[in-house]
């Protein structure tokens, strides 16, 4: 069993697969930790396919009551094993040994998150449950893995969700400018750092990319899986009707601490809202819309001040009809992507991982209560060894 030596410098790995099940993202980070300061520093990231059968086996079991607990337990070792790949493909572009690396942070995949609490004999509880288990990152890497952080928040009365926040608080307390860091998902999520850099605010936004990839692939007949530079988008029309319809819908309205994921904006929301529509570049172009209109206004509605500085994270960042859209609604926000500040978009959220791993095994805390709702602070996480 690998001892933890505490030091000034670490090296950290970080695995994510979002609700959007595109890909496993890898990121290794050197962290240097000197009292209260931190640094992170990304040495190298890999974009990890998850073959089309497994992505399948996970679509089916989003789908509530047709999942099996049969086929979800033999998917969970079966993702840690994809996950494992994942590292050692990142050790061997690296040159990187397992004994270099302290320690991997792994979100895992999210097959059901219950963001309400639920009426169970007596008692109102939350749940959460993330697959792709740790044992077989830890046994077939070598290095010890931090896995199932959420249900450490759930438990503290949180909704174990959003966790990104921490990293942000992180990387961008010291902007001096009133800053929003949003991340664009399959979900959206927001974390607003005062210019004060104290009194964070966080919680997820509505949609991502997650109706509009559905869309997409009702569209193309299951050829392409999300609007590639929003290509398709940019040939179509808002259908003002249907957006001001969407528009309306009750997560918008709520106030935070909130969260979403797939039960409200995925399979149930195209069931509900678009039985008796036909996929379309219009229809696209509107779902896209929707995601940059329902993050701003939830700015106005939310957050304390307008933003100054908007940093976008996340996939979405490649759809460029989200992204004119969000500065066409933001006027008076400079609209800017992770590359602007050092970080590359599409692995913040492994390197928040990594990052939120590395503070488990050190003891720290690691949850932003602020943005989850909790009780009280907690150190989430559980580690598996090799
Ligand atoms: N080149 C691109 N053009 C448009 N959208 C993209 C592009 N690349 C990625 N995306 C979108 O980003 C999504 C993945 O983003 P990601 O941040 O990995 O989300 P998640 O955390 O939900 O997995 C894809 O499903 C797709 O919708
Ligand atoms: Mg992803």
């Amino acid at each position: 069993m690998k001892k933890i030596v505490k030091k000034n410098s670490y090296t950290a790995i970080g695995l994510m697969s979002g609700t959007s099940v595109d890909s496993i993202d890898a990121s290794v980070v050197g962290v240097n930790l000197i009292g209260d300061h931190v640094s992170i520093k990304t040495m190298a990231n890999i974009t990890y396919p998850i073959p089309d059968c497994i992505r399948k086996e996970i679509f089916t079991l989003f789908k509530d009551s047709s999942g099996s607990l049969r086929r979800m337990a033999a998917l969970n070792i079966r993702l840690g094993n994809l996950f494992a790949e994942a590292v050692l493909e990142l050790l061997k572009n690296t040159g990187l040994k397992p004994e270099d690396i302290d320690v991997i942070g792994s979100h895992g995949q999210t097959v059901y998150h219950v963001a309400e609490p639920l009426e169970l004999c007596g008692e109102e509880v939350r749940g959460t449950i993330q697959i792709g288990e740790a044992s077989a990152i830890a046994q077939k890497s070598g290095i010890p893995v931090v896995s199932d952080f959420r249900t450490a928040d759930v438990a503290a009365g949180g909704s174990g969700a959003p966790l990104v926040p921490f990293l942000d608080q992180i990387l961008f307390k010291d902007m001096s400018k009133n800053t929003a860091a949003q991340n664009l998902g399959g979900i959206g999520n927001v974390t607003w750092i005062p210019k004060e850099g104290e009194g964070v605010v966080a919680f997820d936004t509505g949609p991502g990319n997650m109706i509009i990839d559905a869309l997409v692939s009702i569209y193309t007949r299951g050829k392409l899986k999300y609007d590639k530079d929003g290509a398709i988008g940019k040939r179509g029309k808002v259908i003002d009707n249907l957006l001001n319809k969407w528009m309306e819908h009750p997560y918008l309205k709520k106030s935070p601490p909130k969260t979403t994921g797939r039960e409200e904006f995925g399979g149930r929301f195209l069931e509900e809202e678009l039985k008796d529509i036909k996929a379309n570049a219009d229809i696209i172009r509107t779902a896209e819309e929707f995601t940059a209109y329902s993050i701003a206004d939830s700015y106005k509605r939310f957050l304390p001040e307008e933003p100054e500085v908007v940093i976008v994270t996340g996939g979405g960042v490649h759809n460029s009809v989200i992204m004119d859209s969000l500065k066409k609604h933001l006027p008076r926000s400079i609209v800017e992507k992770g590359e602007d500040y050092g970080i590359d978009s599409d692995f913040k959220e492994a390197i928040a991982f990594a990052l939120m791993g590395l503070w488990t095994i050190l003891g720290k805390i690691n949850n932003v209560t602020a943005a989850t709702g909790a009780e009280h602070e907690a150190v989430m996480g559980k580690v598996s060894y090799p």
